[in-house]
């Protein structure tokens, strides 16, 4: 199985802090999936995205990502996994401010062994593939909402991870670039990504093949299109 949950529970906080996240989530995704995970505020979606994509680490439970306990890793061996194999994309774009568009772009492939000019390579043609080329030198914080998130998108595409996980990726986007990010979603996934998607819109929800809902930290509904 490409990504395994037994009986995950997230806990933050201790004592009478105590918050729990995640209730003895099972979940089971294939490779190549398209989900979409909804559900009320405080349901756990984030939780749930972070924990798969290595960010966080679950209290009780085991996490498996290509046959690998997860939760048995240190921190180094984490960040490991998360540069090789996932991908995030946020609301709020999560962009380093003060930097160019290209330099943005390049991030992912700072930490792997590539030559000035394979990077370059490999950055450009994300930037024309996403037709924001003419922008590369553009510091991040001059661009429209559309443009940012185009540019957290090429960042997720040049990293070439076969996860990619998006945080409300088209929650500050109006209706028509939020359609456009789905549609580069769907691209990547039909590449052979596995993409999961939280969002508060069921035309959003739609675009994947699978919809999770949570609510209380639990797994209500699991469903399959059609
Ligand atoms: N770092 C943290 N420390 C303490 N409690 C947390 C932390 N992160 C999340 N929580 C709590 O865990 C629960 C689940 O939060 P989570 O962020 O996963 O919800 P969500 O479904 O993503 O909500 P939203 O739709 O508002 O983004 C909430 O009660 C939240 O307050
Ligand atoms: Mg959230």
């Amino acid at each position: 199985m490409f990504i395994e949950l037994q009986n995950v529970t997230k806990i933050y906080g201790k004592d009478e802090y105590a918050t729990k996240a995640l209730s003895q989530v099972s979940l089971q995704i294939e490779r190549g999936e398209f989900i979409s995970i909804m559900g009320p505020s405080g349901s756990g979606k984030s939780t749930l995205l972070n924990i798969i994509g290595c960010m966080d680490v679950p209290t009780e439970g085991v996490y498996r990502l290509e046959g690998e306990d997860v939760t048995r890793l240190n921190d180094r061996q984490l960040s490991d996994i998360r540069n090789k194999k996932v991908s995030f994309i946020f609301q709020q774009f999560a962009l380093m401010t003060n930097f160019t568009v290209f330099e943005n772009v390049e991030l992912p492939l700072l930490k792997r062994n590539m030559s000035k000019k394979e990077r370059r390579e490999k950055v450009e043609y994300y930037l024309n593939k996403l037709g924001i080329f003419h922008l590369r030198q553009k510091n991040v914080s001059k661009l429209s909402g559309g443009q940012k998130q185009r540019v957290a998108i090429a960042r997720a595409m040049v990293a070439e991870t076969n996860i990619v996980l998006a945080d409300e990726p088209t929650g500050s986007l109006d209706r028509q670039n939020g359609e456009k990010v789905m549609e580069l979603l769907q691209q990547m996934n039909e590449e052979g990504k596995c993409i999961i998607v939280i969002t508060h819109d069921e035309k959003i929800a739609s675009y994947a093949n699978r919809m999770i809902y949570l609510s209380d930290g639990c797994i209500q509904l699991d469903k399959g299109k059609g």
